[in-house]
């Protein structure tokens, strides 16, 4: 059997492929162009991938021995499920084991967007800081400040405990979550009601089509202009151009920001010409541990796929 992985993966990961199939290692730093994919995958059984590979009809077509996708990201907006369940191919994620890591880095988002400490920290390197003065670089509160969740599942769970932590009055949006509520005392309202009330807002939600540009410009002239958004779910989720206009107008305060509608952030930007907004490159999972715990989940997909057996973590349903 043979398999084609994308990148570089930790050797714990790659071993269990090893014990059953060829494995190629796609070795660059960046990801196999699409040519090159499309040879690639011509003669593999399995495909090992991460969200920066496009795999949709015309790669399937391409590889007419494929029996399973496995995507080491929870997400899997780049893949073509549907396309995949139509030709019996299962497909995986690794959902779970992200889950508070990537909460971690949401709330370290909305703290150093809060509290300017991106811009505090170029301060004190500059030279400038003459004496302490009463109203240097003041932030906004975090602690007893309302934060609203948008996507009450696994990671909204998660964010939902580290605001209850600072002791912050919760409202999230989306499909009812009774655990959260039960457990952080968080309030269901609707969008717009959790937008206009929130001093944070933190956006969980995986794309869809229903999910693209759902934070656009009316949503975001509802926010109070102290408000920020902190995004570390997918870039499309909000309307790119609108927030930047919003951040331009100071209709809201700031913006946290780990993904975007293209990725890598292009250099001309507007979004890197602003000091309102902190901007990460997608790394709400990267944390030495997890991303390896993400690798052997995916490793195990791969490996039940090429054997027959139910994916652990399956985002589609076929018949074996
Ligand atoms: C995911 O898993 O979907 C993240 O974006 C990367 O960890």
């Amino acid at each position: 059997m043979k398999v084609f992985v994308t990148r570089a993966l930790p050797e714990e990961a790659l071993r269990r492929v090893r014990e059953v199939a060829d494995v190629e290692v796609w070795p660059e730093e960046m990801p196999p162009p699409r040519e090159t994919l499309l040879q690639k995958v011509a003669d593999v059984d399995g495909l090992l991938c991460l969200l920066t590979d496009k795999i949709d009809a015309a790669l399937l077509d391409a590889a007419p021995g494929l029996r399973v996708v496995s995507q080491m990201a929870v997400g899997y907006d780049n893949i073509d499920v549907a396309a995949c369940t139509a030709r019996g191919i299962p497909v995986g994620n690794t959902p779970g084991v992200l889950t508070e890591t990537t909460a971690d880095l949401a709330f370290a988002l909305l703290l150093t967007t809060a509290r300017r400490i991106v811009e505090a920290d170029a301060f004190t390197r500059s030279g400038k800081w003459q004496t302490w003065s009463p109203m240097l670089l003041t932030g906004q509160e975090v602690h007893h400040a309302t934060l609203g969740i948008v996507g009450m599942g696994r990671i909204g769970y998660e964010m939902a405990r580290r605001g209850r932590g600072f002791e912050m009055p919760i409202l999230y949006a989306g499909s009812p979550n009774p655990a959260a509520e039960r457990d952080f005392g968080v309030r269901r309202v609707d969008l717009d009601t959790l937008l206009s009330l929130s001093d944070f807002v933190s956006l969980h939600t995986a794309l869809t089509p229903h999910t693209t540009h759902l934070i656009g410009a009316d949503h975001l002239a509802r926010m109070k202009p102290t408000g920020i958004l902190i995004n570390t779910a997918r870039g499309p989720v909000v309307d790119q151009v609108a927030l930047v206009a919003a951040l331009q107008a100071g209709q809201i305060a700031g913006a946290g920001l780990d993904v975007y509608e293209v990725e890598p952030l292009p250099p001309d930007d507007p979004l890197l010409r602003l000091d309102n907004v902190i901007l990460l490159p997608h790394i709400g999972s990267a944390s030495i541990a997890t991303r390896t715990k993400m690798a052997v989940l995916a490793a195990e997909n791969l490996v039940a796929g090429l054997e027959g057996r139910p994916l652990p973590h399956p985002v589609n349903a076929v018949n074996h």
